[in-house]
C-alpha cells in the first residue's frame, strides 16, 4: 500500500510517498524562508499562497521521483492540525480534493503526531513504549507514549514553546528568521560559563515549562554588556545552554516518574546539536537510550505525515467530504492504533 503525504501547515511545503513494504520512496521540500526573511517571521496569508503555488508541482515532483503515477497511490494523508488556518487548508483542500478524483481515501493527520513518529522512518526506530519530547516552534511538550495514538501529556509549555523562544531571543539579538539554527550556529562560538542564564521552572516539581522569560534575561544581558561578536556568541551559548539544561532536566523527571528508559525527540529544535548531546549524555547516565529523526526529518516534511497518514489509513481512520482543518488539537485526543 502507497500513500502521498502533503504538508503544509506553517512554512514548508512537504511531499512524500511512503510505502509500508518498502519504505519512503520520494520526499520533497519547499522551504518558504526566503519568502518570510524581511519580515522577520512567518507571515500567514503569504505562507498559505505559497503553498497554494508549490503544492501541485511538489506532487507532480514525488511521483516522477519515485517512478510512479497517481494510479499507484491508494491513499492521501494531509496536515489537518495543529497549525496556520489558512496554510492548513490548502494541504487539506488540495489533499482532500485529489482523493476524490483519484477514487482513493483522504486521511487527516495531527502535525505533532506526525513529529512524534518520524524517528520511525530511520534505521533503528524505537521500540515502544517511551517518554516523547516534543519540540517544535509552536508545541513544547512531555508525552508518554504507549503505542500509536496511546499518548499521555505530561507536562508543556505554559508559555513560548521551545523553538519559539529561540525565535524570538535570535531577533532580539538581531539575528534573521529563522533563528533557532542561526542562534546556535553563534553560540558554537560562545565560551561557556562566561554568563548563567535561569533554568525556569526546575526549582519546583513537576513537568510544565516556561520559556518566555529568558527572553527578557536576554534582553537584559544584551544591554548590560558590549555588544561585539564574542559577546553575542557568548550569550546564545549561555541561552542554548539553559533551554537544553531545563528540557533535559524535565526529561530527567519524566523518564523517573514513569519508569522509563527510552526518550525520543522530534520537532524541529530536535535538530539542535547541543540537544542530543545533552540528551545522550543523560541516557548514558541512567543507561537509557535516545532516538531522534535524521536532521531534514527534525523540522517540518511530508516525509512523517506520508508515515502517520499510513498508520491512520491502516485504522480506517479516512475523511469524509468535507474539508476540515483543526488549528488548535490536542495530541492526547487522537485514538490508539487498534490491534
Ligand atoms: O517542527 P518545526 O519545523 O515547525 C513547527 O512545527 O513549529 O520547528 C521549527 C522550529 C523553529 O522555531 C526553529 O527555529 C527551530 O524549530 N529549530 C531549531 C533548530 N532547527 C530548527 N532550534 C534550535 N536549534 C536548531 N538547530
Ligand atoms: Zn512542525
Amino acid at each position: 500500500m502507497r500513500i502521498i503525504g502533503i504538508e503544509t501547515s506553517c512554512d514548508e511545503t512537504g511531499i512524500a510517498i511512503y510505502d509500508d513494504e518498502k519504505g519512503l520512496l520520494s520526499h520533497q521540500l519547499y522551504s518558504q524562508v526566503d519568502l518570510h526573511v524581511d519580515y522577520g517571521g512567518v507571515v500567514p496569508e503569504l505562507a498559505s499562497r505559497d503553498h497554494v503555488k508549490k503544492t501541485i508541482p511538489l506532487i507532480k515532483a514525488a511521483l516522477a521521483d519515485a517512478n510512479l503515477t497517481s494510479k499507484d497511490i491508494d491513499g492521501v494523508a494531509y496536515t489537518a492540525g495543529p497549525g496556520l488556518v489558512g496554510a492548513l487548508m490548502v494541504g487539506a483542500s488540495i489533499g482532500r480534493s485529489l482523493a476524490y478524483a483519484w477514487d482513493i481515501p483522504a486521511v487527516p493527520v495531527h502535525h505533532m503526531e506526525g513529529h512524534l513518529l518520524a524517528p520511525m522512518l530511520e534505521d533503528t526506530p524505537p521500540p515502544f513504549p517511551f517518554i516523547a519530547l516534543l519540540v517544535s516552534g509552536g508545541h513544547t511538550m512531555l508525552v508518554e507514549v504507549k503505542g500509536i495514538g496511546e499518548y499521555a501529556i505530561l507536562g508543556e509549555s505554559i508559555d513560548d514553546a521551545a523553538g519559539e523562544a529561540f525565535d524570538k531571543t535570535a531577533k532580539l539579538m538581531g539575528l534573521d528568521y529563522p533563528g533557532g539554527p542561526i542562534l546556535s550556529r553563534l553560540a558554537e562560538k560562545g565560551n561557556p560559563g562566561r554568563f548563567k542564564f535561569p533554568r525556569p521552572m526546575t526549582d519546583r516539581p513537576g513537568l510544565d515549562m516556561s520559556f518566555s522569560g529568558l527572553k527578557t534575561f536576554t534582553a537584559n544581558t544584551i544591554a548590560a554588556n558590549d555588544n561585539d561578536e564574542q559577546t553575542r556568541a557568548d550569550i546564545a551559548y549561555a541561552f542554548q545552554e539553559a533551554v537544553c539544561d531545563t528540557l533535559v532536566i524535565k526529561c530527567k523527571r519524566a523518564l523517573k516518574q514513569t519508569g522509563m528508559k527510552r526518550i525520543v525527540i522530534a520537532g524541529g529544535v530536535s535538530a539542535n546539536k547541543q540537544l542530543r548531546k545533552s540528551l545522550e549524555e543523560l541516557a548514558n547516565k541512567i543507561g537509557g537510550e535516545v532516538y531522534y529523526p535524521r536532521t531534514e526529518f527534525c523540522t517540518d516534511n511530508g516525509a512523517m505525515i506520508a508515515y502517520a497518514g499510513m498508520q491512520r489509513l491502516k485504522n480506517d481512520e479516512v475523511a469524509d467530504l468535507s474539508i476540515q482543518v483543526r488549528p488548535r488539537w490536542p495530541i492526547d485526543e487522537l485514538e490508539p492504533i487498534k490491534g
